[in-house]
């Protein structure tokens, strides 16, 4: 998973033009957008696919003093090794077979403007080499060519994977991690944010009515809780598509529930049974953001009444997983049968004690 933004602040500002959602933790992403366009930094962007990275990226550029100048996107991971490389850095005629002219690299298309290298991590170990040079010197060559070239562009990169985590499993140059990493910002998936669904659903019906000439403008309740709840693998795309099919569907002026696709009505994913499609960074992080915003940040006992719950919820669930026998419990939790003891009484759980043993 990623890393939460290390300059979360509650501060807010101006809402940011076309960027829907008010959570708490979009908040935190706007006011760091703000912060960083304003200056020529290089700006790392991590989020699962869909989460709005691309979004934000363009509002750096808008947001920039750079704003008059180009906005150039290269999805990296969408070309070869040798056609991104001439995507990015352009080619004299004769470099290589096929090169019949010469041609302008995206980085000079750049020039006064603002770069966004898409799916960053997927670039070779080849071409960070050069995507190192153009971030510590602004400059590099034409494939073929001698000449250096210099750029004044500001570099924005996305990744839709940790990409500290490709660092350590060596896909990922770590001095271009760190030129890249200057400002990084977390874009947090949709399921950590649910409170911005209902307005992400007004902001696409609007859109896609005025788009099919329909008027859908009411939304069945059924139908905002059941997309509430989904977890939201595609995030905002995927949100954007089903209100896209929905308005596309309805008869009438309503987003009714069953205008929604069966696997979001389907399975209730988190309740009961495995959560299909989370990993646990992302559960335990969910589960903590929430205490925290439920308790309040003024609250002084987080650790012992985050901590604790999970702690007492944990031994309730695999003391029933284990028909209440303690040696079992503690052999499943790793941990010694006394500690377990122990534990059982601090959280008053110590009436399950009577099948004690085998
Ligand atoms: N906060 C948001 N407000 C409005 N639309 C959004 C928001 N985040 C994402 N979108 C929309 O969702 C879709 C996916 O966003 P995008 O930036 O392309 O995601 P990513 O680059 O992370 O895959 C786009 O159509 C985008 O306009
Ligand atoms: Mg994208």
């Amino acid at each position: 998973m990623y890393p939460p933004n290390r300059h979360a602040a509650p501060e807010t500002g101006p809402p940011i033009p076309g960027l829907i959602g008010t959570s708490q933790a979009m908040e935190a992403v706007y006011q760091l957008t703000r912060k960083v366009a304003r200056t020529n930094a290089s700006v790392l962007l991590m989020g699962e696919t869909g989460s709005g990275k691309e979004v934000i990226a363009t509002a750096i550029h808008r947001l920039s003093n750079r704003a008059s100048g180009p906005f150039v996107r290269v999805n990296c991971g969408a070309l070869s090794e040798s056609l991104l490389e001439s995507e990015l850095f352009g080619h004299v005629r004769g470099a290589f077979t096929g090169a019949v002219n010469n041609r302008t690299g995206r980085f000079e298309a750049a020039h006064t403007g603002t770069i966004f290298l898409d799916e960053i991590n997927s670039t070779s170990l080849f071409l960070q080499v050069k995507l190192l040079r153009v971030l510590q010197e602004r400059e590099f060559e034409r494939v073929g060519d001698t000449a250096t070239i210099r750029v004044d562009t500001r570099i924005v990169a996305a990744s839709n994977r940790n990409l500290y985590d490709e660092v350590e499993s060596e896909r990922f140059r770590e001095d271009l991690y760190w030129r890249l990493n200057v400002v990084p910002i977390v874009i947090p998936p949709l399921r950590m944010r649910r409170e911005d669904v209902p307005a992400l659903i007004a902001h696409f019906l609007k859109i896609y009515s005025e788009r099919n000439e329909k008027h859908v403008v009411h939304i069945q309740p059924q139908a905002i809780e059941a997309l509430q709840d989904y977890h939201w693998p595609g995030n905002v795309r995927e949100l954007q598509n089903y209100v896209e099919r929905a308005v596309t569907m309805a008869d009438g002026d309503e987003f009714t529930i069953d205008l929604l696709p069966e696997n979001v009505l389907g399975k209730k994913e988190r309740r009961g049974g495995k959560i299909r499609g989370v990993d646990l960074d992302t559960l335990v992080y969910e589960v903590v953001q929430q205490g925290v915003n439920q308790l309040g940040t003024d609250e002084h006992h987080l650790h012992e009444k985050i901590v604790n719950r999970v702690e007492k919820e944990l031994i309730v669930q695999v003391m029933q997983i284990c028909n209440s026998v303690q040696t079992k419990a503690a052999g499943r939790l790793g941990i010694n049968r006394n500690t377990l003891r122990s534990k059982l009484v601090e959280y008053n759980l110590e009436e399950k004690e009577e099948k004690a043993d085998e």
